[in-house]
């Protein structure tokens, strides 16, 4: 028997298999079916043979599966047994589709082992009873028993269900440790764990699935009995924290329920005295996660006979359905969108701005969902979460370290503030014009140069992307271990507002700003922080060099360290929230001193009408993630892994196109693995790990960046020719690139729709290209020149003007973003001059200096190439000049750029 991951079996890299776990399963499947159409057509010895070993190969991914379980895999045996290479394939074919369609949550005829549909009930072992809408799960238990008695196990699982049960479970029986956390990886149905103690710790063989989890399990099988159990709920916490798990132990449980570790555990039984208690408590933390306390009361709300008196005509839909000339809008969006709107905070309702009910409740839900300890719903996006954090924290003059790439709520909150920003700035990506992420090399130099210059004491926050748009991921622990080690109370604001889905993938949560604070309090409460703080005070010397601190790797001093992180994370972007669904999580241990002023800050921008359809879909967003959320991300993962496959090895498409690979989107230095691409088959278990954990900056394998510059479009033309003749929308374009984004959301056919288009546009091409004479040639390959080879030098930010400065002989970066914005409010300071003057080159030569009096944010590609009170370079006017985008905020071409005049 193998493991479910033998290298050479799988069409999956490693790392893509570490990634995208659940997918193991579906490569299984594809090869017993594959052979199985073989036999069917050819019906020869060897294929048969062949099929023999594919289903014991199956056979051991499907035991950790509920559905089809022992009874269709007996009878599928049972056709290759006889022969029947029909049979075989026709089952073999139903239960692969049923598994994709995950027709056996809802119909019980999936689970009958004939061919008719409609098996009674009551002759199939593991009947469910339970009707179409009926949610299903499966329970794990890990057991001390000899596998001829767990079908026993099984049985008496199943002999506890009820008809009035409000959900439906399956069991899922393994018997040792390793088993537990390869079940609980690949089987996304699994909502539920429970150990029977006396478990075995090993399975006796390697498993190389786990391995690429070491760095963040640890299941070594020391210690009796207890301590394993507690190290392998702690395990399972790690990878998926949402299940819930349950004790059987046969000893004094008394006791055990005493020891602190045993939190982790949601209850502990006696063995087996219980098992309708242990059946219920089951269903009972599924409810807890099924419960959604805003979302459950709107709908009771909207059931009521409510008569309004207050502002909001279109609640109830009484104007709407009555009316000659709206009626279609009801008719549209049903009456339950109506009958749910109210502007009312009672009755059923809570306030957004000051919940102490329903979405107080919801919001702390969701807090623990996502490893928070304060969680704050936003009805107006992400813009507006930034806004609310940056002002709650900073007061005017406060030093805040700033990607210079990032979102211009950022930029607005910083002037909103009256904050200084200190721009640091990201790798560029020239061949793409596009930037990654700021290395901390710069951001370190950005500290100890503040140090230098007496102003650390300033500076409050240090305010990043992660991941950026086009899919940079941060080592957010090690950003703020080492910061921390040079500011101990560094206030972080982590925008998320792409990667909030990452918290429900075991690997990628660990790069999230709520995933590196759990490590991080963890780390610092042990002994050995301390330990490793003072030999690196040691090793360093009373008075270190700039350079001896910028290349250690800094641990902080865990007595002084503030852990004060904050996240922002648009719902809306990633999960299944309304558009402006957004979130504000905090895990900082002095908010209660700045509770007031965070409230103050949301007072300032949050509407006073939130939408309640949005504040509901958060709630729901929320509940699907916990209960769904581990299967839906690995599919989105596994979609962006297979598009990044088919693209890039397709023979015609990747002539012109191309999703950029780790390699070309993370400069070597910052990829200290050596890891290229998600799809390179050569890569080690111990080369896959390394990546993941210690590399500066990793891909976001679902966010792809889509070369176009070699089959001759820009960015902006591709993705209009996606939507308007194929029905393909996306977002975001570079020069010669766009970004598709995998999700949630998306199925194969999603894959098989954008291969289809890619495949035509290719192929036209090449039509094209082999029927068009020389002329359409050299301007064709003229074209992708200009696309691929001749694009502008990204400008860096250049400095604020000097009456912006605080010390204009200091070499820091810091301004007064908001005096110079609100200096271009008075029109008489401020003076035009068209980008292609002459005088515009004269003041570059000779002076005075131009000073930018606005931001100034061309798209693509998205970020502000001048701020207010900035100083305009040559490098600017050249990038201005060379940028043919129709969409530049800021940038009246008429009028040319807006200057403040010299004072
Ligand atoms: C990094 C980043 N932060 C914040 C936002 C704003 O989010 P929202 O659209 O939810 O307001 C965006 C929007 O694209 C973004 O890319």
């Amino acid at each position: 028997m193998t493991y479910p991951v033998p290298p050479q079996q799988m069409s999956h890299s490693l790392i893509s298999a570490a990634l995208a776990t659940p997918a193991l399963r579906a490569d299984r499947w594809l090869s017993v079916l594959s052979l199985a159409r073989k036999w069917a057509e050819t019906n020869k010895a060897e294929t048969r043979g062949a099929l023999v070993q594919a289903l014991v190969d199956l056979k051991e991914v499907e035991r950790f599966f509920g559905y089809p379980g022992p009874v269709l895999l007996d009878r599928l045996n049972g056709w290759l047994d006889n022969d029947d290479a029909k049979a075989f394939l026709r089952l073999a074919q139903r239960i692969s589709t049923t598994i994709i369609s995950k027709k056996y949550h809802r119909d019980v005829t999936a689970w009958s082992a004939e061919e008719q549909e409609d098996e009674p009930l009551n002759r199939l072992p593991q009947a469910i009873t339970h009707l179409k809408t009926t949610p299903y799960f499966e329970v794990l238990s890990v057991v001390p028993h000899a596998p001829t008695r767990w079908r026993l196990i099984q049985e008496e699982v199943a002999g506890v269900r009820r008809p009035e049960d409000d959900f439906v479970c399956q069991a899922v029986i393994v018997g040792n440790a390793p088993d537990a956390l390869t079940a609980i990886l690949l089987n996304p149905d699994i909502g539920a764990v429970v150990l029977y103690e006396g478990f075995a710790s090993d399975g006796g063989k390697a498993n190389p699935l786990l391995d690429v989890f070491s760095s963040i399990i640890d299941i070594s099988p020391t210690g009796d009995d207890e301590d394993l159990v507690i190290r392998l709920a702690q395990a399972i916490r790690k990878i998926r924290p949402e299940l819930d798990i349950y004790l059987l132990s046969d000893r004094n449980i008394e006791s055990l329920a005493g020891r602190p570790e045993i939190r982790i555990i949601n209850r502990i039984f006696y063995q087996m005295e219980e098992p309708l208690e242990l059946h219920l408590s089951i269903l009972e933390g599924i409810r807890k996660r099924y419960r959604t306390p805003f979302f459950d009361n709107l709908k009771r709300y909207a059931q009521r006979p409510i008569a309004t008196f207050h502002a909001l005509p279109i609640a109830r839909g009484k104007s709407v359905f009555t009316s000659n000339w709206i009626s279609d809008m009801g008719e549209f969006y049903g009456p339950n969108l109506f009958l749910a709107e109210s502007s009312a905070t009672t009755g059923g309702l809570d306030s957004l701005l000051e919940p102490t009910g329903n979405i107080k409740d919801a919001q702390d839900m969701a807090a623990r969902a996502f490893g928070a300890d304060h969680a704050f719903f936003v009805t107006n996006g992400t813009s507006t979460s930034n806004k609310m954090v940056l002002q709650a924290l900073l007061a005017p003059g406060d030093i805040v370290i700033l990607d210079r790439n990032c979102h211009k709520s950022h930029h607005y909150g910083c002037v909103l503030a009256g904050a200084q920003p200190y721009y640091v700035e990201a790798f560029p990506l020239v061949e793409y014009s596009m930037y990654g992420g700021v290395p901390l090399h710069t951001i370190k130099q950005a500290l100890l140069k503040l140090k230098a210059q007496g102003e650390l004491h300033r500076v409050k926050m240090l305010d990043l992307t992660n991941c950026t748009f086009d899919g940079h991921v941060y080592d957010t622990r090690r950003v703020m271990e080492e910061c921390l080690a040079i500011k101990p109370d560094l206030v972080f604001l982590w925008d998320e507002a792409w990667f909030g889905f990452a918290h429900w993938s075991p690997l990628l949560r660990q790069r999230t700003a709520m995933g590196a604070a759990a490590a991080l309090t963890e780390e610092l409460a042990r002994p050995e922080a301390l330990a490793a703080w003072d030999a690196q005070r040691k090793a360093l010397g009373d008075a270190p060099s700039d350079e001896l601190l910028l290349e250690t790797r800094l641990v902080p001093d865990p007595r002084a360290v503030r852990l004060r992180i904050y996240q922002t994370n648009s719902v809306h972007k990633s999960m299944s929230a309304l558009r402006q669904g957004s979130i504000v999580l905090v895990r900082d241990v002095d908010f209660e001193h700045v509770e007031s002023q965070f409230h103050e800050a949301v007072f300032t921008h949050a509407s006073t009408s939130p939408n309640q359809q949005i504040i509901a879909s958060l709630d729901v967003a929320r509940r699907q993630m916990q209960l769904e959320g581990y299967g839906l991300v690995a599919n989105a993962l596994q979609i962006s892994l297979e598009i990044r496959r088919q693209v890039n090895n397709h023979p015609i498409i990747s002539k012109y196109f191309k999703v950029l690979s780790s390699a070309e989107m993370i400069p070597e230095a910052f990829r200290t693995s050596g890891l290229k691409d998600y799809n390179d088959q050569d890569i080690s278990w111990a080369k896959a790990i390394q990546s993941i954990r210690d590399d500066e900056f990793l891909l976001d394998p679902t966010r792809m960046t889509l070369s176009c510059g070699h089959a001759g479009f820009d960015g902006t033309s591709f993705k209009n020719i996606l939507a308007e003749k194929f029905n393909i929308q996306l977002n975001k374009t570079s020069r010669n690139s766009i970004l598709l984004q995998s999700n949630i959301n998306n199925t194969r056919s999603d894959i098989a729709l954008l291969i289809r288009v890619l495949v035509d546009i290719a192929m036209d091409l090449e039509t094209k290209i082999a029927e068009n004479g020389d002329g359409y040639r050299t301007a064709f390959q003229h074209q992708v020149r200009e696309l691929v080879d001749d694009l502008p030098d990204l400008p860096n930010f250049s400095r604020f003007d000097d009456r912006y400065r605080d010390d204009a002989t200091s070499d820091t970066l810091h301004g007064d973003i908001r005096r110079a914005f609100y200096d271009a409010y008075n029109e008489a300071e401020c003076e035009y001059l068209s980008l292609d003057s002459a005088e515009l080159d004269r003041r570059l030569q000779s002076g005075p200096t131009l000073v930018s009096a606005n931001f100034v944010i061309p798209y693509p590609p998205g970020f502000p190439i001048m701020v207010p009170g900035q100083v305009i370079t040559q490098e600017i006017v050249d990038f201005m000049r060379k940028l043919d985008v129709k969409e530049i905020h800021g940038f009246n071409r008429s009028l040319g750029l807006k200057l403040l005049r010299r004072q």
